[in-house]
């Protein structure tokens, strides 16, 4: 992949501005928007939007302040860019930029098999929706079902705190049966809804609301009583949600007579005192659990070099983990 395309990759995904940019100039030596025929895709990009949302603006405020900060003779710059981020200036000061949560549609694109695919979500610039973002452990179990590394083919799955609901499409391209995306409430069930519909996948695919703190939502066996595989990415992230993650694979896994059940979760390692808690849940449940990251990294499909989706100064580490029952 060159600069220009993982430069409007990232774009086009909404990863965080500053990230974006940083990013592409370790890994390429420039800021990639600087040269003329990234320059051209994005305002390509751009001009495809009705209005210039929230990151639309920022990205823009950015390169103008790059622009600005060109030394003289750097090759040409696009005037259509120039136009479009003196624009998101203006409107910026106008639209009191940044105190109003505004959602919008992300386009993760990514290849298998020589075919280009995208996934379509949406993100909210507000960090407080936890839900309508993607997370690296997210981003992670995405590329590692992409690879078909995962025992997913033919199979029917179940994901827990589903937020954006970034895994459908990897899910189906990985030969998943059905597939039922959970979240904890009505709001991100509505969302998780408006991406089956996006990704015209409403005849393998269903959203359920599923509170893992409600021992009778993760109990309820209806929905998912005929499914056979369990996934999970980030829903650690707060350590009060550690033991109810567990209840939840627990009462999946053991309701199954024929314990051809499994499970997979992804998380980012926010501490040790986090993973500990996780592995002694585990193990007080009875559950078996792989550590399977080590196994599977190398051969994931990568949506960018970098699995970052939030801007956190160093790759976080994540761990990907098969739970079995005993
Ligand atoms: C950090 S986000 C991870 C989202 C997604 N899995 C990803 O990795 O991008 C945590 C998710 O867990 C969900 N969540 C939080 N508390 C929950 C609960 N009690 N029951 C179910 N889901 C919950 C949030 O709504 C959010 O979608």
């Amino acid at each position: 992949m060159d600069a220009t395309r993982y430069l409007t990759r990232g774009f086009r995904a909404r990863l965080p501005v500053r990230y974006l940019l940083d990013s592409c100039e370790e890994l390429y030596g420039d800021t990639g928007w600087s040269t003329r025929r990234a320059q051209d895709e994005l305002v390509e990009v751009l001009q495809g939007q009705k209005d210039l949302d929230s990151y639309c603006r920022s990205f823009l405020r950015l390169v103008l302040r790059e622009i600005d900060l060109c030394p003289s003779g750097r090759e040409e710059i696009s005037e259509d860019l120039v136009t479009l981020a003196a624009h998101a200036c203006s409107l910026s000061v106008a639209a009191g930029d940044g105190t109003i949560a505004e959602v919008a549609e992300a386009a993760f694109e990514f290849e298998v098999g020589g075919v280009k695919h995208d996934a379509y979500v949406y993100i909210s610039s507000a960090m407080s929706d936890v839900h309508l973002r993607v997370w690296d452990a997210g981003l992670f179990l995405f590329e590692c079902i992409l690879s078909k590394q995962l025992d997913i083919s033919s199979k029917r799955v179940v994901e827990i705190g589903a937020g954006a609901g970034l895994n459908l499409v990897a899910l189906h391209l990985a030969g998943a049966q059905s597939t039922i995306l959970t979240d904890r409430n009505e709001i991100a069930v509505d969302n998780l809804d408006r991406v089956i519909e996006r990704n015209s996948a409403s005849n393998y695919a269903r959203a359920r609301v599923l509170d893992l703190e409600e021992e009778d939502d993760a109990r309820r066996a209806s929905d998912l009583q005929d499914a056979d595989v369990l996934i999970g990415a980030d829903i650690t992230y707060d350590p009060a949600l550690v033991k109810s993650v567990v209840r939840c694979y627990s009462l999946f896994l053991s309701a199954d007579k024929s314990k051809s059940r499994y499970g997979y979760l992804a998380f980012t390692v926010r501490s040790s005192e986090m993973v500990d808690l996780l592995y002694s849940e585990l193990q007080a449940r009875g559950l078996k659990y792989s550590d399977i990251t080590r196994a599977v990294e190398e051969r994931r499909v990568r949506f960018l070099e970098y699995c970052r989706t939030s801007r956190t100064g160093k790759p976080s580490e994540i761990i990907l983990i098969r739970i079995d029952p005993s």
